[in-house]
């Protein structure tokens, strides 16, 4: 097996422990400390001052999201909005749907991709990517008026890719738009809006190597513009009269980030999206599926252990595994990995419950209803690493 690639931007910050639960929080890479340091001692106010701090902040904030556009493909006239994290940006998507609008979701949804939705047709987690646009299709085909189907890009319970793009067509071709939940997609695969011809995607620092509180959502401004501001203050506002409710909102992003934005989380992004948009993402993600094989190979040998799957075992994946384990308590055996082995998994249901219970009903994952174990990696991530997760296992 080859080495980990070595680009010093991507480096992981720390050692001393087998981090592999990049799922839920990555690892901070070294562009997005060192991006962090060099403003440190410059930073200042963005849009809100005339001094040479003010004025550089301003401008590594906007510089910040031209980048983040770039790494998402988006269009002329698409817009990047900061927001805390993907949680964030969906529900400042659910709030500026126009009047009246049906949102599509599957069940195979995290929570953030399953709660913000005001009027929600909820369809049951399908059995594979033909099965998914077939279940779509049907359900778009009845409905009138503005709809927005949501999806993930990969799921954060298998790591299994979603036929986003497919998707889109279908949501496309019934007049509907479609948003992407791109948290666990983003930091494994490169997304972009135009490729896939989707209308958002969203997504989050933390997850994405920047974990300095900044998420994104990216996509067609005119619901966007149209909207009453996600949070209603200062930023948000052109002109504010005597009278209450008298107010002019501002347009733009701007609308939709009131109160100071979060600077620092905003250029570390960026600066990972860079460090990304120049490494060679291909060998990237060859290295990651070697990885990803010699786990599920050397999964295969402990016993006790089981892998679970929405599409099927040969579905395209990232680097996230979740198993069951033979009626043993994944959280005893996440503590076992964490106290005895230094190992960082996540157990549980991953705020994903409903397509967790699902999977328990599957045949072949039985056991999961209690929740799973979950295993998942990244930039930095070595045969190393994974060779001590399965050592720690065996000996479980
Ligand atoms: N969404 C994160 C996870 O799946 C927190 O762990």
């Amino acid at each position: 097996m080859s080495l980990a690639v070595h680009t010093s931007d991507l480096d992981i910050i720390g050692a001393g422990f087998v981090p592999l639960d990049y799922a839920a929080t990555a690892p901070c890479v070294r562009a997005a400390a060192d991006a962090v340091n060099a403003l440190l001692p410059r930073y200042g106010s963005v849009h809100r001052g005339t001094g040479p701090r003010s004025q550089t902040s301003t401008l590594e904030y906007e510089r910040a999201r031209d980048v983040i556009a770039d790494f998402l493909g988006c269009r002329p006239g698409d817009q990047v909005i900061f927001t805390r994290n993907t949680t964030d940006a969906l529900n400042l998507l659910a709030r500026a749907l126009p009047p009246g609008t049906t949102t599509v979701v599957f069940d195979g949804e995290h929570h953030a991709n399953l709660l913000p939705w005001p009027n929600a047709l909820r369809l049951p987690a399908p059995a594979s990517w033909a099965d998914a646009v077939t279940t779509a299709e049907r359900a778009l085909r009845e409905l009138r008026g503005p709809v927005l189907l949501t999806v993930t890009g990969a799921s954060n319970v298998t790591g299994e890719l979603w036929p986003v793009r497919e998707l889109a067509a279908v949501a496309h071709r019934h007049g509907a738009r479609i948003a992407v939940d791109a948290a666990q997609l983003a930091p494994h695969v490169p997304v972009s809006l135009a490729d896939l011809d989707a209308d958002y995607v969203a997504l989050s620092g933390h997850k994405l190597y920047a974990p300095f509180g900044a998420g994104v959502l990216a996509g067609r401004a005119d619901w966007l513009d149209a909207a009453p501001p996600y949070l209603a203050g200062g930023g948000a506002s052109a002109h504010v009269g005597d009278r209450a409710g008298d107010v002019r909102w501002a347009a733009g992003p701007a609308r939709h980030e009131g109160g100071t934005p979060n600077l620092l989380g905003a250029v570390s992004l960026a600066a990972v999206c860079s460090a990304l948009g120049e490494a060679d993402r291909a060998a990237l993600r060859a290295h990651e599926q070697e990885l990803l094989a010699h786990l599920r190979e050397g999964l295969r040998r402990v016993p006790g252990v089981a892998e679970v799957s929405i599409f099927g075992t040969g579905s395209e994946r990232v680097g996230i595994v979740s198993l069951t384990l033979n009626g043993r308590d994944p959280s005893v055996v996440a503590g076992r990995l964490a106290e005895g082995f230094g190992i960082g998994v996540r157990a549980g249901k991953f705020c994903a419950h409903p397509l967790v219970r699902r999977l328990s009903e599957t045949p072949g994952n039985a056991g999961c209803d209690g929740g799973l174990l979950r295993v998942s990696f990244g930039l930095g991530t070595t045969p190393e690493d994974i060779d001590s997760l399965l050592a720690a296992l065996a000996s479980l």
